[in-house]
């Protein structure tokens, strides 16, 4: 396997017909890293996760994903790419009238997985999450910690090689923000590479990860063991 997982080469995003969500980025992710994106509102952090889900294209330079140059992916090959990104934000995003089981099964029924699959890889992601006892549920009668375990469990059904995670934890309690934490740890214990875009500094020192800090759309700072210290 190569050692670069996710590679931005002098990415600059500027929205039409001026704001700069992003200015020459570099950076160089090795699979199965953890790394914490941090930096003050406005800095480029969601333009980054954007660009990395060609949500966004840029309007500069060179983004690719274990290996697959997606600079100038095609509408028709997004759907290949999102199965190998797993994204979680911080409002969930899930379907209200759909359980937790049916929240988790959809992304595989769109991708015309077989229902035997299916069968068997739902209660495997929620085991993951631990909310095997939870799956008849409705997002409305779920805590928000356990919302966005849902929504993590959705993000892993086709089990990403990469998952990125834009302010998780952003509404979430204190107590629940360590349990998602725990979780993306546990996630990336497996393999998987994760990208985390935080304001929480409890977050950030508390992982002794690689923290990378935007600011004015730039890297400023990289650090292998970062503190959050904004
Ligand atoms: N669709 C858009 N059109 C124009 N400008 C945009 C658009 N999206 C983002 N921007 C601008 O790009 C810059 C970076 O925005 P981005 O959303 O990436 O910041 P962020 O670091 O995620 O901020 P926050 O912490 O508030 O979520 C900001 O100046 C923003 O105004
Ligand atoms: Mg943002």
């Amino acid at each position: 396997m190569s050692d670069t997982m996710i590679h931005f080469e002098n990415v600059s995003k500027i929205y039409p017909p001026d704001s700069v969500g992003v200015r020459n980025i570099n950076l160089r992710i090795k699979p199965g890293e953890f790394v914490s994106v941090i930096g003050q509102s406005g800095t480029g952090k969601t333009t980054l996760v954007r660009l990395l889900i060609a949500e966004e294209r840029p309007s500069h330079g060179k983004v690719s994903i274990g290996g697959w140059d997606i600079t100038r992916i095609k509408d028709r090959d997004v759907p290949g790419l999102r199965r190998q990104i797993g994204v979680v934000f911080q409002d969930f995003k899930l379907l209200p009238q759909k359980t937790v089981w049916e929240n988790a099964a959809f992304a595989l029924e769109v991708a015309g997985v077989s229902p035997k699959r299916i069968q068997s890889t739902v209660p495997q992601v929620l085991k993951i999450v631990g909310l095997e006892n939870k799956m008849h549920r409705y997002p409305r009668q779920l805590s928000g910690g356990e919302q966005q375990r849902v929504a993590i469990a959705r993000s892993l059904v086709h089990r990403p090689k990469v998952l990125v995670a834009d302010e998780p934890t952003g509404n979430l309690d204190s107590l629940n923000t360590r349990e998602i934490m725990d979780l993306l740890l546990k996630i990336n214990e497996f393999g998987t590479t994760v990208l985390l875009v935080t304001h929480n500094r409890e977050v950030v020192n508390a992982l002794h990860r690689r923290v990378v800090t935007l600011d004015g759309g730039r890297v400023v700072s990289d650090q292998e063991v970062g503190r959050y210290y904004l």
